[in-house]
C-alpha cells in the first residue's frame, strides 16, 4: 500500500503564521504536524509516501523531508499549483499510486490512535474506499456522514459542511482508497468554493454503486486550520509525552512528571515546569515558570515569565515578568521589558493585552 500526505493549501486562517511557511510543518509538542502523519503510515507498514507540495514555501518542506532516508521511509514529490481542493490533489498522484491501494493523509490532521488495525481492516476488506469518522460538537465545520439506519454498517451520504447536519459525525482527513477514485474524480466540478471536494468524490464513489465502509476513531482526532485547534493538538500531544530529562538540570528546579528537556538546556533552582511540556536542546530557563501545557523549541531564553498552555518556537527571547497563555509566539520572536511599550508585530499579527 502507498501513502500521500497532503501539504499544499494556503493556511489562511493561521496567517501570520503561514506567511513564511506551511502550516503542516507549524511544531506540535516540538514536532512538524505533517511528521505525526508520515510516522503513522510508516507504523502501518506504509514507506512509499508522496508528499503533495503547494505554492506556499513547498522548498521548506523538501528541506525538512528530503528523501525521506532520515524518517525510514521513501519519499516523492508532487506539486500543485494552486489550492483546488483535495480530490484535485488527490488525482495529480495518479501515476505515483500506480493500481495500488493508497492512504491520504491530510497533513494538518492528528490522531492518537495508530492507523495499523484501520489499515488491516481496509487491506483485507473488499471495499472500495474506507472512511474514518469521529463524533464532532461543531459539524457545520465539516464534512458529515449520515449512517444508513436500515442498513446497519453503511453509510447512506456524505456532505461537505453542511448547513443542517444530519448526523455529528465528521469525516476525518485520512482516506483509505483505491484507483477508483480517479474516475470519479474526473467527474467533478468545482464547488461553489471552488474546489474539487473529496466528500463530493466520495459521494459520487457510493451513488456508482461502490462498497464504501468506515471505521469509527477512538481516542481524539484534530483537524488543526486554527490558532485554537494547534493550541489543542499541542495539550493533546503533550497529555501523552511521559518524561526525559537530559542534561544540566539544577538539581534544585521544581520540575513535576510528564517534562521532556531536551540537551544542553539549563533550568536554575528558582524555576518551576509543571508538566506536561516539552523544552528542545540548547535552551536557558532562569526564574521563570513553565507549564502546563507549554511546547519551547530549541535555543530559547526564556527568563522571569510565567508560561501556560502556549507553544513557543525555536530561537525565541523571552525575558520579562510576564504571564501569557493560549499563545503562539513564532521562530525569532523576542518578548522584552521596556520603560515604553513598543511593538513590531509582522502583517495580520494578534495582540489580546
Ligand atoms: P484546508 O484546511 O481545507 O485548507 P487550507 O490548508 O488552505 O487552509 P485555510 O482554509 O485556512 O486557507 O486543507 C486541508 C488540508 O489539505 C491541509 O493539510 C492542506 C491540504 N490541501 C492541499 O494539499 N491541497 C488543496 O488544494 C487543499 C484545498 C488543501
Amino acid at each position: 500500500m502507498k501513502g500521500i500526505i497532503l501539504h499544499g493549501g494556503h493556511g489562511t486562517r493561521l496567517r501570520p503564521l503561514t506567511h513564511t511557511g506551511p502550516k503542516q510543518l507549524l511544531p506540535i509538542a516540538n514536532k512538524p504536524m505533517s511528521q505525526y502523519a508520515l510516522e503513522d503510515l510508516k507504523k502501518a507498514g506504509v514507506t512509499e509516501i508522496a508528499i503533495i507540495i503547494g505554492d506556499v514555501y513547498p522548498e521548506k518542506v523538501k528541506e525538512y523531508y528530503g528523501d525521506g532516508s532520515n524518517f525510514g521511509v521513501k519519499i516523492s514529490y508532487v506539486y500543485q499549483d494552486a489550492p483546488k481542493g483535495i480530490s484535485h490533489a488527490i488525482r495529480l498522484c495518479k501515476d505515483f499510486v500506480s493500481g495500488d491501494r493508497f492512504i491520504v493523509y491530510l497533513g494538518d490532521n492528528v490522531l492518537r490512535k495508530d492507523l495499523t488495525d484501520y489499515t488491516k481492516k481496509f487491506h483485507t476488506s473488499d471495499s472500495d474506499a474506507m472512511i474514518l469518522l469521529c463524533e464532532v460538537d461543531d459539524p457545520q465545520r465539516f464534512g458529515i456522514a449520515e449512517l444508513d439506519k436500515d442498513n446497519p454498517g453503511k453509510i447512506k451520504k456524505i456532505s461537505e459542511k453542511p448547513k443542517d447536519p444530519p448526523s455529528n459525525l465528521a469525516v476525518i482527513g485520512i482516506y483509505f482508497l483505491t484507483p477508483k477514485i480517479f474516475d470519479v474524480i474526473d467527474k467533478l466540478k468545482p464547488s461553489w468554493r471552488g474546489e474539487y471536494e473529496i466528500t463530493e468524490a466520495l459521494q459520487l464513489l457510493m451513488e456508482e454503486g461502490n462498497k464504501i465502509n468506515y471505521d469509527t476513531v477512538t481516542g481524539w482526532w484534530k483537524d488543526t486550520g486554527t490558532p485554537e485547534d494547534i493550541i489543542h493538538a499541542n495539550k493533546l500531544v503533550l497529555d501523552s509525552i511521559g518524561t526525559e530529562h537530559q542534561f544540566l538540570i539544577d538539581k534544585d528546579a521544581k520540575i513535576t512528571d510528564g517534562v521532556v528537556v531536551g540537551k544542553g538546556t539549563t533550568i536554575t533552582s528558582d524555576s518551576v515546569i509543571a508538566g506536561p511540556a516539552i523544552i528542545g536542546k540548547n535552551c536557558k530557563i532562569e526564574s521563570a515558570k513553565i507549564g502546563p501545557y507549554v511546547s519551547i523549541g530549541d535555543n530559547c531564553i526564556l527568563k522571569d515569565c510565567n508560561i501556560e498552555n502556549s507553544i513557543i518556537m525555536s530561537e525565541c527571547t523571552i525575558d520579562s515578568k510576564t504571564y501569557f497563555s493560549s499563545s503562539i509566539i513564532a521562530h525569532g520572536s523576542e518578548i522584552t521589558d521596556s520603560a515604553k511599550r513598543q511593538f513590531l508585530l509582522g502583517e495580520r499579527s494578534q495582540l489580546k493585552l
